[in-house]
């Protein structure tokens, strides 16, 4: 079957608009409508006018699509493809935390799920993180379930106090990148510029010569000729396809598996039988869509 075709047939006929990720599999992010970075795809998710949207991701980022346009229908094609991340924070983590910290707000990582969000007072990504900090009157603040990047944010917000909730959570796929391998890079490539994702440790944040988001890394790279880029290995495909002269080293054991999860028979599938539609209790997302809708006014 030619996919390709049929897929696009199938979402002109149905009204559907497909949303990839950055780190989604190239022939993926080359179906798709849209592509970009956590917050983008959120932006277009609330904008947008179609009745579908198919979400071509992990799951929290198509839950927040279903929170932020309730009256859509909001489809995953593997339902299965979770953020190890996101599952390091639940709502009691996040209330023994307001609770020991009373009066000070409790800023979420978008990768995490919808029950935590709405026990949080406002939500962020790797794009807003400072932005979102910088926004609040407190002084201390709570920030989960990414210490690393809540380093991030306290090293561009020095004026606040930020805690960490849980003290260690991260991403495994960023986790995984040392000082050395930043070392090793400078060593093999001299002449290109490292530039490393915000969940990425702060030592390594620190030797980088860069530190953004996905939709930060593709804003920039036009930049300079030859870049090491320290964030999962399906990005190189968006930076080589906007920036073709341009030489990319990626770190080949930068992948999350459950990024890779879509083929193209499972987005087939999910247009033509209009499976599988997120669901989220109303109690759960109005409170989570108090949290996203302040950070989208927060990054505006
Ligand atoms: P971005 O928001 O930078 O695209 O990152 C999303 C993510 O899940 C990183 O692991």
């Amino acid at each position: 079957m030619n996919y390709e075709k049929e897929i696009k047939k199938l979402a002109a006929e149905k009204g559907a608009l497909i949303l990839a990720h950055n780190y989604q599999p190239a022939e993926i992010q080359d179906l798709a409508d849209i592509t970009g970075d956590s917050l983008e795809l959120a932006r277009k998710a609330k904008e947008a006018k179609e009745s579908t949207l198919v979400v071509c991701g992990v799951y929290f980022m198509a839950e927040t699509a279903k929170i932020l346009s309730p009256e859509k229908t909001v489809l995953i094609p593997r339902p299965d493809g979770g953020c190890p991340l996101a599952d390091q924070l639940n709502p009691s983590a996040v209330l023994a935390a307001k609770k020991a910290h009373p009066g000070s707000p409790f800023v979420v990582y978008v990768n995490s799920n919808a029950a935590t969000k709405a026990e949080c007072d406002i939500t962020c990504t790797s794009a807003n993180a400072a932005d979102v900090v910088r926004s609040l009157k407190e002084d201390t603040i709570l920030f989960g379930p990414d210490a690393n990047l809540a380093a991030y944010a306290q090293r561009l917000v020095p004026e606040k106090t930020i805690i960490p909730v849980p003290q260690d959570g991260g991403c495994p796929t960023h986790h995984q990148f040392s000082v050395r391998d930043v070392e090793a890079a400078r060593r093999e490539y001299p002449n290109a510029t490292i530039i490393c994702h915000p969940e990425c440790s702060p030592d390594v944040q620190l030797a980088s010569d860069l530190v953004g988001s996905t939709g930060y890394m593709i804003r920039r790279c036009g930049e300079k000729k030859e870049w090491v880029i320290l964030t999962e290995k399906g990005i190189i495909h968006p930076l080589q396809k906007k920036y073709p002269d341009t030489i990319f080293h990626g770190i080949d054991t930068a992948v999350c598996s459950n990024m890779k999860l879509i083929t193209k028979e499972d987005l087939y599938i999910t247009l033509r039988d209009g499976v599988v539609p997120i669901q989220v209790p109303e109690s759960i997302a109005d409170r989570a869509r108090l949290a996203i809708e302040r950070m989208i006014g927060a990054s505006a």
